[in-house]
């Protein structure tokens, strides 16, 4: 169900459900038609996460609780908006007062519209019941936002919506399963955006891949019975371009680990190991709708990783498309050696910076947990502007080094490189290896998504599954984008 999200000045009285956001300050202030008495004594002091549903005969009022007014931030908000969701979804209607929350009214209306529009999200393909209550959708479609009808107002609530739905497409492309979006599969699912949306589209088929010696990703693809794929997309905005900015996502439909198994557990959720390259498809899917000025490129390979009888074998050696090789100790380090084939091209296009987003590593998930990103780079400036996107868009980021001295770890006494280092510090050693891919001079860096494409619980904004992760943060990232020094 989609959502349409109204700037009105007040909120009709014909609106008989409504939600108001409430800090602690203007629950002190006293509410319209509630007697704070009443409400304290029913736990509710406008704290963060505290909600109370008042139904009467003539309509129903949410308070959604955002605690101290010096704490309130958009993530606050967004919050406030996937319990709207969660509470108020059985509705067609909504109202929503913002009038108490103290940040920027813009940033607002875009938090509300995402949080409201993500929490809604399910992922149903495969559900033969879709009108159970644990699978139903949310009926609401319609949200006025009162406090004001400006043009501005409507803009910041369309951009959140847009954002929205940029993020739930790279949500249902993790979702299905990787027997069903196999690389042929997402390959066209990504040319199929890339025409309704007005962007240049390229796909590789198998053939291609081996003229253009994209080594990795033939050597991943070895042990699968499905052909790989290679897409290209192109973003050119309307008049002069501000720079070109290049996107590589990690596409592996499914990592089994190839020959150096994973167990069972750890297969589990590896249809999400194409959540790099999903996040670049939901981004790219929004870049003309925001407006962005810039020109943006985006560079997918597409395999899975598998083990069939003539899988690369432990020892076997890759020759990139950049001409270095790799000899592959661990097949299930498969990750960077397609994106060493993607990073080889996306240099070749010249950008003025890249960055690639993978689910690289289980390290980079111990060092940081389930929800932060790591992030990798070879110029501070591009991770400043990074680490800016990251706060505007509430995807959390940590920046992580690239000790040059543990570039001993990969060295290999028969190729260029081994593809794994010593077992500490894997994300970082990833991260080395894919800066031998990047040509010298551009600025780059590398987000490992690990943890935080994939949820095994629902909080917040943020539904069980493919999560979207890295999709606002591309997209903000390029409308703010000016070339890196
Ligand atoms: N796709 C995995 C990383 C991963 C693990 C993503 C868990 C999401 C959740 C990647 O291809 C992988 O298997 N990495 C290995 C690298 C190791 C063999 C050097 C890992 O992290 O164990
Ligand atoms: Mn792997
Ligand atoms: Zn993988």
């Amino acid at each position: 169900m989609t959502v349409t999200f109204t700037a009105s000045r007040s909120i009709p009285k014909s609106l008989p459900v409504r939600a108001v956001l409430v800090t602690s300050e203007s629950m002190a202030d006293g509410l319209d038609g509630f007697s704070v008495k009443t409400l304290k004594q029913a736990g509710f002091s406008g704290g963060s996460g505290e909600t109370y549903l008042s139904a009467t005969e003539t309509g129903c009022t949410l308070l959604v609780g955002l605690g101290p007014s010096e704490r309130v931030d958009a993530a606050a908000v967004r919050t406030a908006g996937a319990k709207i969701s969660k509470q108020l979804g059985r509705f067609r209607r909504v109202g929503v007062d913002l009038s108490a929350v103290p940040v920027d009214g813009e940033t607002a209306r875009q938090a509300l519209a995402e949080g409201i529009t993500l929490a809604g999200y399910r992922y149903r393909q495969f559900k033969s019941d879709v009108s159970s209550d644990k699978t139903r959708s949310t009926t609401l479609n319609a949200v006025t936002v009162g406090g004001g009808s400006g043009a501005k107002h409507q803009a910041a609530l369309d951009r959140g919506a847009v954002l929205a739905r940029g993020q739930s497409l790279a949500r249902d492309l993790v979702n299905e399963p990787g027997g069903s979006l196999t690389p042929p599969v997402f390959a066209r699912r990504a040319a199929a955006m890339a025409r309704s949306q007005g962007l240049v589209a390229k796909v590789w088929d198998e053939a291609a891949i081996k003229r253009g010696k994209l080594g990795g990703l033939l050597g991943v693809n070895r042990g699968s019975s499905l052909p790989p794929r290679f897409v290209e997309l192109t973003y050119n905005p309307k008049g002069r371009a501000q720079g070109t900015l290049a996107l590589v996502g990690k596409g592996i439909t499914f990592d089994s680990g190839g020959l150096s198994i994973k167990t069972g557990q750890g297969m589990m959720t590896m249809k999400c190991d194409m959540g790099g390259a999903a996040a670049v498809v939901g981004a790219m899917s929004v870049l003309g709708e925001l407006g962005v000025g810039c020109r943006v490129k985006a560079f997918l390979p597409m395999t899975d990783n598998m083990l069939g009888g003539d899988a690369t074998r432990p020892g076997d050696v890759l020759t990139i498309r950049n001409g270095k090789t790799i000899e592959v100790l661990n097949t299930d380090a498969e990750g960077r050696l397609i994106l060493a084939d993607a990073l080889s091209l996306a240099s070749e296009a010249k950008p003025d910076a890249i960055i690639d987003l993978a689910t690289l590593t289980g390290a980079c998930m111990v060092a940081l947990g389930p929800k932060i990103a790591g992030l990798m780079g070879n110029n501070d400036s591009w991770i400043e502007q990074i680490e800016s996107a990251s706060t505007v868009s509430g995807e959390r980021v940590w920046h992580l080094p690239l000790p040059d001295d543990y570039r001993k770890q990969f060295e290999s006494p028969v190729a260029d490189m081994k593809n794994i280092g010593t077992p500490h510090g894997g994300a970082l050693t990833a991260g080395l290896i894919l800066q031998e891919f990047v040509a010298d001079g551009i600025p780059w860096a590398h987000l490992d998504i690990a943890g935080p494409a994939w949820s095994d619980s629902e909080e917040a904004e943020i539904t069980k599954g493919g999560t979207g992760f890295g999709v606002r943060l591309l997209a903000e990232l390029a409308q703010a984008f000016t070339p890196p020094s």
